[in-house]
């Protein structure tokens, strides 16, 4: 490998390489990609369920030519004999593992992972903290869709607090000049879970016709106790319906990092309606991160 770059946030990658990144990735779309990772070995790395980022970055590794190893960390020594998380960083950069792509319920633990590793580490999404490569794929769709996102208004909606797709995609938007608005009650948003320069707006009707862009986010029941409110007081306030589809300006797009949840922050007719991107958000997931694991090892 000519580097040992890592991806721990997006604030890793300047606006350079990720304009780099894009430009690559949409060669991607057009042409086969190059062997960039023929004869190294990549290890996808989960402590937690994934469908959509897992097999992404397993399509772009073997797209790239690289030999994939998918761990099951139930299967490994350090679910039961007590090895570290360190140390098996560690074992596997001994063992020829040259890329790790690494998703943990724990903010903070790919950067340690990392720390140990010595190699080239991708995080795929710690706790509550970042999810880089999803705040990639979804400023890169936006940009297909919007063009330059200067001025552009984009509304996050739902539970932002335990959303690390929020805390890394609009940090990289507000870095492309786009506003961002999240939305959402109380006890799913404060400003202490949002960048200085994020709109707070409790009125998810009252934007509807005045967003560019808006990106739904599930309840992630999986990272809190107890839900904040009533779950009919969150749909009735900030579900994307029927009502508010017909009220939602005719060209803007609607994104969903996945997995999204019928019947909660969104209803059937979002998933058939024409500006639902959310196939585009996925088939760019590939790309984009085919793009960036050869950036990664190649250099920029
Ligand atoms: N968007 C996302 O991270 O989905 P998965 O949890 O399925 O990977």
């Amino acid at each position: 490998m000519t580097t040992t770059r890592s991806l721990l946030d997006i604030d890793d990658l300047t606006n350079e390489e990720i304009d780099a990144l894009f430009a690559l990735a949409r060669e991607f779309a057009q042409r086969p990609t190059p062997h960039s990772l023929d004869g190294r070995f990549c290890a996808n790395l989960f402590f937690e369920q994934s469908t959509r980022t897992h097999v992404s970055f397993q399509c772009a590794q073997l797209r790239l030519g690289g030999n994939v190893v998918n761990l099951t960390p139930a299967q490994l020594s350090l679910a039961t004999k007590g090895e570290r998380l360190d140390d098996t960083a560690v074992t596997l950069r001994a063992l020829g593992i040259e890329v790790l792509v690494v998703r943990h319920p724990l903010a903070g633990a790919v950067a340690e992972l990392a720390a140990a590793f010595e190699g080239c580490t991708v995080n795929a999404g710690d706790g509550t903290n970042a999810h880089p490569t999803q705040a990639l794929l979804d400023a890169f769709t936006l940009r297909d869709l919007l063009g330059d996102l200067r001025g552009r208004r984009v509304a996050f909606v739902g539970d932002i607090r335990h959303s690390r797709v929020a805390h890394s995609s609009m940090r990289l938007l507000r870095r492309y000049g786009a506003t961002v608005l999240g939305v959402g009650p109380e006890g799913f948003l404060t400003g202490a879970d949002v960048p200085p320069e994020v709109e707070i707006v409790r009125d998810f009707d009252g934007v509807l016709r005045d967003i560019d862009a808006l990106v739904m986010l599930r309840v992630q029941r999986e990272r809190f106790e107890k839900m904040p409110m009533d779950d009919g007081a969150y749909i009735a306030g900030y579900q994307l319906n029927d009502d508010r589809l017909a009220r939602l300006g005719a060209r803007t797009p609607i994104l969903h990092p996945g997995p999204y949840n019928r019947g909660v922050e969104i209803v059937d007719a979002v998933t058939l309606d024409t500006r639902w991107r959310y196939r585009e958000q996925v088939r760019n997931g590939v790309l984009v991160r085919a793009s960036l694991l050869h950036h990664l090892v190649r250099g920029w």
